[in-house]
């Protein structure tokens, strides 16, 4: 977004020194009670700025809490977060998400809270949101298309979380079907998808990623740390949570305008990269059965293909896998 704002940022982080105010109503072409007037927009958003007189101003520190503003400063997207409404404390993303969807807000908005007091997890579980440790983030998305390949979002969501991973650091990410993101066995992130649908045509979907970024192991709740992870303790190291939203909405933008343009073939392959356990042998538990098979890959509609021993395959939508070793039930 080349926002005035933003330009100014530009300007004054391009310089170690101070810009004075003439020369910055010059390049920006504004007056100079404007680029006043930015500057304390800047201070309420949390930058500290020195103003000297005869010098100009000068950028001490960026904020560290984000907000709405600043999120959008660094955004290099089309349409993805253009409009993006950001919350200290809210119940649920998924829910302002789905308020906004029926106040007609357009494809590609983006709410993020620094702290969920109902973080919603998928099949009615909590998800555990606690202040500025995570990514809390529903995108409200107008796909044209109809609602059976609503699953195929979700999938393409794991891709970008995996992708923004491996982007940033030499872990090796992983996506457990049909859509945790893991670390070396331990789910860091988690898509929940809730679509409205009329006829066969999709209205809207608020798609939800929450993801734990700088939790250190004893802010992971206990009940699951065993299976729960966060970035900063696979990586070893704090995370930029802004960068990290930036980076996530950069790359889903892309890997959606392919999608859309292209199909799903692309978004399968690389699911089928990142997937957990695929070519490899686990237990499955049906109704029906319990037998050994070879997770092969995924199919359009979201399935997990699975052959048995004796080369027959079958679609799962849902049961019960034993992942093995390090892993846990789904
Ligand atoms: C899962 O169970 O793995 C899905 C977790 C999804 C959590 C995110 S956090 C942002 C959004 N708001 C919610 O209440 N849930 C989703």
């Amino acid at each position: 977004m080349e926002s005035t704002r933003k330009q100014l940022i530009d300007l004054l982080e391009k310089e170690k020194g101070y810009v004075s105010g003439q020369q910055l109503s010059d390049s920006l072409n504004i007056s100079r009670t404007a680029v006043w007037k930015h500057m304390n927009e800047l201070k309420k958003d949390g930058y500290q700025i020195e103003a000297v007189r005869k010098k100009g101003y000068k950028i001490l520190s960026s904020p560290d809490k984000i907000s709405g503003n600043t999120l959008q400063w660094g955004l290099e997207t089309k349409w993805l977060g253009q409009k993006l409404i950001h919350f200290d404390q809210v119940e649920s993303t998924q829910e302002i998400g789905h308020q906004l969807a029926s106040q007609g807000k357009p494809h590609g908005t983006v709410v993020i809270a620094d702290a969920q007091g109902k973080g919603r997890g998928r099949m009615a579980r909590n998800w555990h949101s606690p202040k500025g440790k995570g990514i809390w983030m529903s995108i409200l998305l107008r796909p044209d298309l109809p609602p059976m390949r609503a699953p195929q979002l979700t999938l393409l969501a794991a891709t970008v979380l995996a992708k923004m991973v491996r982007e940033k650091t030499n872990l090796h990410p992983q996506i457990k079907w049909p859509n945790d993101l893991l670390i070396d066995h331990k789910k860091v992130s988690g898509i929940l998808t809730e679509m409205q649908a009329e006829h066969d045509q999709i209205q809207y979907v608020v798609l939800g990623i929450g993801m734990n970024v700088n939790q250190q192991l004893n802010e992971i709740p206990q009940d699951i740390r065993h299976k729960a992870s966060s970035l900063k303790i696979e990586s070893g190291q704090e995370w930029d949570i802004q960068q990290t939203i930036q980076s996530i909405l950069r790359l889903f933008e892309n890997t959606y305008d392919s999608y859309v343009e292209q199909g799903f073939e692309q978004v399968k392959k690389e699911w089928e990269h990142f997937g957990y356990r695929i070519g490899e042998e686990v237990t499955i538990s049906t109704m029906r059965r319990e037998w050994q098979a070879t997770l092969i890959g995924i199919e359009p509609d979201g399935a997990l293909r699975a052959r048995d021993k004796d080369g027959n395959e079958e679609k799962l939508y849902s049961a019960e896998i034993h992942w093995g070793e390090g892993g846990y039930h789904a």
